[in-house]
């Protein structure tokens, strides 16, 4: 595109921006993201209230208020254990996803490195996992970074071929939190077995979503977020199976059978555990209900927006996402605009989206880059309305039809003058001119 044909395109969109922003602004809001994070639910709130302002103790106190607060700890603890099939001892109180992995990572790297220093992870890893490999890399670590296919599902027989007799542990997602891609947890798990390697999953976008039992699963270490299940931000836990090794990375006091310091969050390890046990008696409820409204928008969108596709397994999939691309469309512009007129969605995973680079998820399952930009997160919870969904696909609808007409890649394409390999996406497959750099699903 040149220079000018750019600057065109960006005047116009602002001036789209900005009519469609005064028309809109008093409409109320529609809540399409809850994979970024979720509101704390109001009986959540009561069990934290309490902490807050009477029973406060901290728990390493030894007068009567802090054995108050070590009792509620650990029945919280227990809650939280028998919910998904855990000892009590297998659970840690973290800080949240983002700790939970970092600890999993570099404590049971740390605690097992005389057996090797060789680790696995998956492409399609949370920030929070790849950050922590890559930390691993520059202390002398050797990491292997398996691929996936084009729903972005790891192979567990890329799993067996890539373990070796150094290495020390492989991590892959339970479910992705951009394209909602659900892992074969337990067969990697049983690869891993096999050949005496930790494995760990970050199942944050999992919990709430799909029932979890830590037997079932076959991981030794399980990371977990209170936000993503109607508790605060800033709590989580990490399951680490009896028997697994793994060295504290923070230095403090004795806290958390001295494996992890810091005073323990009371108020917010109580809506956690109430949130926990919630999440797991409701998922399957919720499942079905939000399958049935992913299945709507995905028949909605494809049917109604032409070059336009859905990323991800249609079947391994979380019931509450889905991930579209739409071609010759920029997703920050989609984003702003479907904002302004009352819909809260994502381009990618939150932690990402100041950034101008395309996904690494996206790219991972083979988008050419130019597809990546067009991406848009939709994801369900438990107060999204399905009656919401024709309003979501109407507004899209407009705002896709806009931004093509005021796109010169789009009216280039029109003319036939794309001289680069380019690809037209239709439905769930996409097809390529020139079948030349281009992705088929
Ligand atoms: C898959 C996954 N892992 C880890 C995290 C980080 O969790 P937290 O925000 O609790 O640090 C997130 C948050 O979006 C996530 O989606």
């Amino acid at each position: 595109m040149s220079i000018e044909k750019y600057n065109i395109f960006i005047v116009n969109y602002y001036r789209m921006y900005d009519k469609v922003k005064q028309m809109t602004d008093t409409k109320k809001k529609i809540y399409l993201d809850h994979a970024a994070t979720t509101p704390v639910r109001s009986e959540i709130l009561d069990v934290m209230m309490e902490h807050f302002i009477n029973n406060f103790g901290n728990p390493s106190s030894i007068y009567s208020r802090g054995v108050e607060a070590k009792r509620n700890l650990e029945n919280y603890r227990k809650d939280i254990a028998s919910s998904i099939n855990a000892l009590p001892e297998e659970i840690f109180f973290v800080s949240g996803g983002t700790e939970a992995d970092n600890w999993a990572i570099k404590g049971s790297a740390k605690a097992n490195i005389k057996k090797g220093r060789h680790l696995i992870t998956s492409a399609i890893e949370h920030h929070a996992v790849l950050n922590s490999f890559k930390s691993l890399e520059k202390e002398g670590w050797e990491v292997t970074y398996l691929g996936v296919d084009n729903y972005g599902l790891v192979d567990p027989d890329d799993v067996r071929k890539a373990i070796r007799d150094d290495t020390v542990l492989v991590s892959v997602m339970m479910a992705n939190n951009e394209i909602g891609t659900i892992q074969p947890v337990a067969e990697i798990a049983s690869v891993c077995k096999t050949a005496k390697v930790i494995f760990h999953t970050d199942a944050v976008q999992a919990l709430g979503a799909l029932h979890i039992d830590v037997k079932e699963s076959g991981a030794d270490m399980m990371s977990f977020s209170g936000h993503k299940i109607y508790a605060p931000k800033g709590i989580g836990f990490l399951y680490v199976r009896k028997g697994v090794k793994i060295a504290s990375i923070l230095d403090g006091g004795g806290q958390e059978k001295k494996k992890r310091p810091g005073t323990e969050n009371l108020p917010y390890i109580a809506a956690l555990a109430k949130a926990v046990v919630i999440a797991q008696n409701e998922c399957c409820e919720m499942s079905d209900r939000l399958t049935s409204m992913r299945n709507d928008l995905f028949n909605k969108v494809l049917s109604r927006i032409p070059h336009s596709r859905i990323n991800g397994s249609r079947e391994k999939r979380l019931p509450g996402n889905a991930n579209f691309s739409f071609e010759f469309i920029e997703g920050e512009s989609l984003l702003l605009l479907l904002d302004s007129m009352g819909y809260e969605c994502s381009s990618g995973s939150a932690c990402t989206s100041g950034s101008l680079d395309p996904s690494h998820v996206l790219l991972a399952i083979g988008l050419p880059h130019e597809i990546a930009h067009g991406s848009l997160r939709v994801t369900f919870g438990k107060d999204s309305d399905p009656d919401d969904i024709d309003g979501l696909v109407d507004v899209l609808e407009v705002i896709v039809k806009r931004l093509r007409d005021m796109s010169p890649l789009y009216e280039d394409f029109l003319n036939g003058k794309l001289s680069e390999p380019h690809c037209m996406l239709t439905g769930d497959s996409s097809y390529c001119k020139s079948n030349e750099g281009c992705i088929r699903v």
